[in-house]
């Protein structure tokens, strides 16, 4: 299959582009697309072979079940049996947005999206081209990362080029996305709303709205537990990973650093290519040849957009080993630490 790329600005969306990519999801093709968090790899959901399309493109498990996007919520009633109040609360504070919530599904949701799931994952998402892309296929758009399955999500079309090319029938190269995680996916089957995977809506801001939320408990893991069942199967696989080896260093800022140019040299003498993920307040202290900075400790918007992208980058240039720094792990920092943690294989060292 050859590939086709077209680039659409997300405030002057191109008409014939726009439907030439509705018509190619109509007809149960793949067609990749940017959303406000990272790009989706989107197909119809409610089609059996679509869906199957997109685990097979992505090299997905089938058990890994898939979210599809809505743009309206009209929508939801086809694919949600039941709408909770504190669902719909979290729609109304959220929606359009980085929310993904888990319903019992309806009938018109085959098992192969679902991964023969009897839950549901919905996300209304608010970037434009992908709003346009649902209301003008009528879709309801399964759309996993646009990655190869166990890569670090894509932010950018190049990404999803590296991974997908000759895999899906088009791209819709739209820029780089906004927030650079994937979207806060919380569970509202149950009395209490569960956090299933952090992401930009955080933990606070869910209990603002909704009073009480649980944490999954195989988000707050620091370390391998075989004890652990994550209840969002796609957060069991390895993850985000890149092909070097990934530790995380955390403690005190400045012995972290000593800790790291000490580690990095020794590598070097052995050989090995090393990078280290620095921050804006650290990246010049570091002696390593390539130290990227992945954004500052001001601004964890900052971080939370540049990680994937980074992670990528030292894929790229053929490094062996990464050193990275440790981040805070509340607020916005639960999934910042949460994807990193995943990415390094759980690898820490603890400096004192
Ligand atoms: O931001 C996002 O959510 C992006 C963009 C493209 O919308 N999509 C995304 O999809 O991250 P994916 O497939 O990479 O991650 C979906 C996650 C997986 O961990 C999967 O196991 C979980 O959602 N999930 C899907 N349906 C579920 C269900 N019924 N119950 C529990 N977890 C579910
Ligand atoms: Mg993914």
């Amino acid at each position: 299959m050859k590939t086709k790329i077209v680039k659409m600005n997300a405030e002057h969306i191109t008409e014939i582009e726009m439907k030439e990519s509705a018509d190619i999801l109509r007809n149960g093709g793949l067609v990749a697309f940017p959303t406000e968090t990272v790009y989706g790899l989107g197909g119809d959901g409610l089609l059996c072979d679509a869906s199957r399309k997109i685990y097979k493109a992505k090299g997905r498990p089938s058990d890994n079940p898939l979210i599809l996007h809505i743009a309206d919520w009209k929508s939801l009633s086809d694919l949600a049996a039941e709408i909770p109040e504190r669902a719909k609360a979290l729609g109304e504070a959220f929606w359009p947005g980085p929310l993904t919530m888990i319903f019992k599904k309806t009938d018109a949701v085959p098992l192969e999206t679902t991964g023969g799931l009897s839950t549901v994952a919905v996300r209304m998402p608010s970037h434009p081209i992908a709003r346009r892309l649902i209301q003008e296929s009528g879709c309801h758009i399964a759309a996993p990362s646009a990655n190869l399955s166990g890569r670090p999500s894509p932010t950018r079309a190049s990404h999803v080029m590296e991974d997908l090319d000759g895999r899906v029938d088009l791209i819709i190269d739209g820029g780089d996305v906004g927030i650079g995680l994937e979207s806060t996916i919380v569970d509202v089957t149950g009395v209490c709303p569960v956090i299933l995977r952090p992401g930009f809506i955080t933990e606070g801001m869910v209990r603002d709205v909704v009073g009480e939320v649980r944490i999954d408990p195989a988000v707050l893991m620091r370390q391998p537990d075989a004890t652990i069942r994550p209840k969002a199967p796609g957060m069991k696989y390895k993850h985000y990973a890149p092909r070097a080896d990934l530790w995380i260093y955390e403690g005190d800022s400045e012995r972290v650093v000593d800790a790291i140019n000490r580690a990095a040299e020794q590598m070097a003498m052995d050989g090995k290519r090393v990078g280290v993920i620095a921050t804006e307040e650290t990246r010049n202290q570091y002696r390593s040849v390539l130290v990227l900075s992945v954004g500052t400790r001001q601004k964890e918007e900052t971080i939370a957009h540049n990680l994937f992208r980074i992670l990528r980058e030292f894929d790229e240039r053929g490094v062996d080993v990464i050193y990275s720094e440790s981040f805070r792990s509340d607020a916005l920092g639960q999934a910042i630490m949460n994807r990193l943690l995943k990415a390094a294989g759980y690898q820490v060292v603890l400096v004192e």
